[in-house]
């Protein structure tokens, strides 16, 4: 049973088992959703100095996103001359120079450097048709969008009420504290559900978020934010009264930082970025890249607030909470990893869509209406939803 996103009554999850478990359908929705939406691919900072890069699979194409003389640009990864990959590396400092004859490209990605050059008169004449294919790129703050295909809607009116959110995160950023990438032996929707719902914490993560009372456990005092119009929900979870009291017992030596808050929040930029802070004093950015039906890598990286007015002794406290943060991180990644596996394994022999707690729960179905908003084509024959 479903309704529209205003009015969430949806019990029953509307996407069925083989949209988590069939190939051709992964394919499928790689092609259309992958390809049409802003996908979330980097962070600036990570390419700030000319020639910087990074290589990043989107869609089912390798991507470079480059920067040209302080300009940021996508292009795919494959020589206009014979198709050999330019760059080979994950990341780097090197010109767009094809490694395999030598031929160079400028900031719009046109052939400039061609070794014998007067074997291509046609290429010199008209660089621009023998440009590399170019992406369309755009950023919030820090963080790197990129479309392959479509001409939809710019990157602002995408993000709806995220941008305001990533531009006040981006504003907020420090030292990277920790970067990892984990694998995940599942589906990346099924990682991503798992993200939306704290319904498995007491099971799941009894020994890690289960067992610490930063949050308020009232009902009242965890609020979902689902808009009609697009998939990115949010949920905020306000902080245990007793804990945010000692906690402001040391908050005069750790200083301030731009974007306080007094509460937990979890944001999911639809489809596959999230973003967590509790108080603001650190960010959690991941990103979930779907490399297979079942396969899919975690881009995990925590950022420092930028702190003012730090005494030394809370320049201590916080690293030690850093330090605790990163490990407690990685534990709760590792327990993720398992309840993810377990799901796509069962997802395999499912046969009924999965049922959704109708609180517990929203965010879930949220995420799966604006999915089927971009690929009506995995509605349930008979659902009644268009
Ligand atoms: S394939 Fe790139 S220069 Fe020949
Ligand atoms: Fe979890």
């Amino acid at each position: 049973m479903m309704g529209a996103r205003g009015d969430l009554i949806v019990h029953t999850a509307v996407l069925l088992p083989r949209h988590y478990t069939d190939e051709q359908w992964f394919e499928h929705e790689r092609n259309t959703l992958f390809a049409t939406s802003w996908i979330f691919v980097g962070m600036a900072g990570d390419v700030a100095r000319p020639d910087d890069y990074f290589r990043v699979e989107l869609a089912g194409l390798d991507v470079i996103v480059q920067n040209c003389d302080g300009q940021l640009r996508a292009f795919v990864n494959s020589c206009s001359h014979r198709h050999a990959r330019i760059h080979e590396e994950l990341r780097g400092n090197r010109r767009l120079v094809c490694p395999y004859h030598g031929w160079s490209y400028d900031g719009e990605g046109r052939p400039a450097g061609i070794p014998h050059r007067e074997n291509f008169p046609e290429v010199c004449a008209r660089p621009g048709d023998f440009a590399l294919r170019q992406l369309e790129l755009q950023t919030v703050g820090l963080f790197i969008f990129v479309r392959t295909a479509g001409d939809g809607a710019p990157l602002r009116t995408y993000l709806s009420q995220a941008w305001g959110f990533l531009e006040r995160v981006s504003a907020s950023l420090d030292a990277v504290l920790d970067d990892f990438s984990g694998t995940l032996a599942s589906n990346w929707k099924i990682a991503i559900e798992n993200a939306l719902e704290g319904y498995h914490v007491p099971l799941i993560h009894r020994s890690t978020l289960g067992a610490i009372n930063q949050f308020s456990a009232q009902r009242e005092d965890i609020v979902d934010h689902l808009p009609d119009d697009n998939g990115h929900s949010w949920m905020i979870n306000a902080a245990n009264a007793e804990w945010l009291r000692r906690w402001q017992r040391f908050e005069q030596a750790i200083g301030s930082w731009p974007f306080k808050f007094d509460h937990y929040v979890h944001q999911l930029v639809f489809p596959n970025l999230t973003v967590t802070s509790f108080l603001g004093y650190s960010f959690h950015i991941q990103r979930f890249q779907p490399d297979a039906v079942n396969r899919t890598t975690v881009h995990s990286r925590i950022y420092a607030a930028r702190c003012s007015n730090q005494s030394a002794e809370g320049n201590r406290i916080l690293r030690r909470i850093y330090e605790e943060n990163r490990e407690f991180t990685h534990r709760v990644f590792a327990e993720d990893q398992r309840a993810c596996k377990l799901t796509y394994l069962g997802a395999l022999q499912a046969r009924r869509p999965a049922v959704l707690a109708q609180h517990l729960e929203k965010r879930i179905a949220h995420f799966q209406l604006a999915y089927l908003s971009v690929l009506p084509d995995a509605a349930p024959a008979g659902s009644g939803s268009s």
